[in-house]
């Protein structure tokens, strides 16, 4: 097993990534007889957890599903001393998590790799089913213009970042106060050495218009919900409605890492619209995560 953590999509090297993205499409080997994988839960999920237990299934490995009620990171022990326990019994460990400095705390201490499972600030797991399903459509991410819509969160940052080391180009369009930071944009001009580029649209129209693969979240993420009535007015210019999709290339895409807020952030037309890849994207969330064990097997 690498003792490699994946906290970011850029933990890997483009090649590295490429590498994940081929096993998630190879037969699953029995690379993981005999060795637990704990999965850990701040949050709620229905994805990430069903996805992750069977790809362990797969790889012939234990899944051990523990929520945040049982182990009490940072409240009934420290986060890195819940890591120094589990690490006994599993051979890794994987984290959803409010703060992404838990994660940090956790890997720093770790002789397992530590896997991100959503944590504020980044959705590796995520991104990997996103630049699969766009591989898949398109044959490459390469030359492809992704464009985002609405709040700017973890998955879109993740998803820009992976796409910009595949060689893609990003387009995002977000209410002010909602958009990348300084950090952020600073971080994607350095990506541009993998022939990708980033950018910041005018309005949601010219973010869209020739876009390959349309893409967008939730108005408010877990734990903001007490936002949503605030942030409605906000983003609802950022919706993703059949006329919005129409002005991408005819041969566009629309992607959502799910779950949908249906009338929200796009409507149900488009969710369930011929140009919708949600479903196929959902169970890449399997395909993609036995290509990251596989990976770490290897
Ligand atoms: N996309 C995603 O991570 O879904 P869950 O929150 O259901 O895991
Ligand atoms: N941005 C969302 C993604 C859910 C998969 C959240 O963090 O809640």
């Amino acid at each position: 097993m690498k003792a490699r953590s994946f906290l970011e999509i850029d933990d890997l090297s483009p090649t590295e990534l490429s590498r994940v993205l081929d096993l998630s499409e190879a037969p699953a080997q029995p690379l993981l007889q005999g060795i637990g994988v704990a999965l850990l839960f701040e949050k709620p999920s229905l994805r990430t957890r069903n996805s992750s237990e069977m790809a362990v299934v797969q790889l012939g490995g234990h899944p051990a599903y523990i929520t945040n009620a049982e182990a009490g990171l940072d409240t009934r022990e420290s986060a890195p001393d819940v890591v120094r326990t589990l690490q006994g019994y599993y051979g890794i460990v994987a984290a959803r998590v409010f703060g992404h400095d838990k994660l940090e705390r956790m890997a720093a201490v770790a002789t397992v790799p530590i896997i991100n499972l959503l944590s504020d600030r980044a959705h590796p797991v995520q991104a990997l089913a996103d630049l699969l399903t766009i591989r898949q459509e398109f044959g490459s991410v390469e030359g492809r213009r992704v464009s985002w819509l609405g709040d700017f969160t973890n998955v879109a940052r993740s998803l820009a970042i992976g796409v910009m080391m595949q060689g893609g180009s990003v387009s995002v369009a977000c209410p002010e106060g909602y958009g990348p930071s300084t950090a952020d944009l600073e971080r994607f001009a350095s990506l541009r050495v993998h022939g990708g580029s980033f950018e910041v649209a005018a309005s949601p129209t010219a973010c869209v218009t020739h876009s390959d693969v349309v893409s967008t979240d939730a108005w408010y993420s877990m734990g903001q919900e007490e936002e949503a009535e605030l942030r409605r007015p906000i983003m609802e210019p950022y919706r993703v409605d059949d006329a919005l999709l129409k002005l991408a290339s005819p041969t566009a895409i629309f992607m959502h890492c799910l779950p949908a807020h249906r009338g929200d952030e796009a409507t149900s037309d488009v969710l369930d619209g011929a140009q919708s890849r949600i479903w196929p994207q959902a169970q890449n969330r399997m395909h993609t995560m036995k290509g990251l064990f596989s990976w770490l097997c290897e």
